[in-house]
């Protein structure tokens, strides 16, 4: 598989620690619950949770999409909820990477019926190429123009997650 270097697990250190740094400024006396989007985020969650100077819980959901390929027509359901309860409580849902935001939009309502107190989006990427995404990210780490990205969690059937670095396959 060939693959080019995009982004250096130095340069990704750097910018985890300048969104934990944010986040603990913006929720400064409060213990949010980070909601991370498995799989791709567990490094992500890991690293971020571990620079944040603040308590928080953790929690995970795992969401399948399924119908007709990348496009809008897909549908997305939870085949994991998450265990603790959020409501009242400020949410901070961590994903990976943000394509269509199909993906973040289901979790999203799904969450919302809990009755958190508040919903924030943090993400380790933005892809810039579809570009009606309507979902504000509030804490995003990358905006990534174009290709399938590798590393750092991602995959790519299955496989590449354990990279240190962010590739783009070509
Ligand atoms: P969305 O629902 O279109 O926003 O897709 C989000 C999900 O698709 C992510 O959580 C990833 O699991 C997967 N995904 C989208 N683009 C990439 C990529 O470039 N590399 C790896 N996984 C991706």
């Amino acid at each position: 598989m060939d693959k080019k270097l995009l982004i250096s697990s130095e340069t990704i250190k750097k910018r985890v620690n300048e969104l934990a740094t944010q986040i603990s400024l913006d929720y400064e006396g409060r213990n949010p619950v980070l909601i991370g989007v498995l799989k791709g985020v567990v490094f992500f969650l890991a690293d971020l949770a571990r620079e944040l100077n603040i308590p928080v819980e953790i929690d995970f959901v795992r969401a399948a999409s399924y119908g007709a390929g990348t496009t809008s027509s897909r549908n997305v359901r939870l085949t994991k909820d998450i265990e603790n309860s959020v409501h009242g409580k400020p949410v901070i849902l961590v994903e990976d990477i943000v394509d269509t935001g199909l993906t973040l939009t289901h979790i999203i309502q799904e969450i919302e019926k809990k009755g958190p107190e508040s919903v924030k989006i943090c993400a380790l990427i933005e892809k810039l190429e579809i570009e009606d995404i309507k979902i504000p990210i509030d804490y995003c780490g990358f905006r990534i123009k174009e290709g399938f990205i590798i590393g750092y969690g991602l995959d790519f059937d299955e496989k590449y997650r354990n990279l240190p670095d962010l590739y783009v396959l070509r």
